[in-house]
């Protein structure tokens, strides 16, 4: 069975933007990216791919911890109890700048220095 579900695949064909949590020294570090760029590059089975301009920050905790959490949201995605629903993605991530990935990522966007690559290992609805 896939990692990616039918219904997180349709949160993230539909959500806005993407909020990415990693493991910091200081407690928890969270970043963004936006649903159109994730749409663009595209979902594969088990992994979601952004393009990564900075997430300077973000790689350096990775090479730490690499474990990443992502939320994705929509009303345009039924829950339980009416319109809208949300979902925890629980992976592995890493910031790779170089091979395939990284080679999509840049040529979707020409400013991305590389892919912010994450292994999906759970999903969880919360709505
Ligand atoms: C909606 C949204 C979309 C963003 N998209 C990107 C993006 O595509 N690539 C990127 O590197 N940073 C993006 N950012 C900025 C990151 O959240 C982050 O502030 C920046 O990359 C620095 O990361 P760092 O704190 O890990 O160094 C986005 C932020 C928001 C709020």
């Amino acid at each position: 069975m896939p990692a990616i579900d039918a219904v997180t695949r349709d949160l993230l064909e539909h959500t806005e933007f993407v909020t990415l949590v990693t493991e910091g020294p200081d407690g928890p570090h969270v970043v963004g990216n936006w649903g159109d760029y994730l749409r663009k590059i595209g979902i594969d089975e088990d992994r979601i791919i952004l393009p990564a301009g900075h997430y300077e920050r973000t790689e350096e905790n990775l090479r730490r911890s690499s474990r990443i959490q992502l939320m994705a949201a929509s009303r345009a995605v039924r829950g339980t109890r009416g319109p809208g629903q949300g979902c925890v993605i629980r992976g592995k991530g890493s910031v790779q700048t170089e091979g395939e990935l990284a080679a999509r990522a840049k040529a979707a966007f020409k400013w991305a220095r590389g892919a912010l690559v994450i292994e999906v290992e759970s999903c969880e609805t919360q709505l």
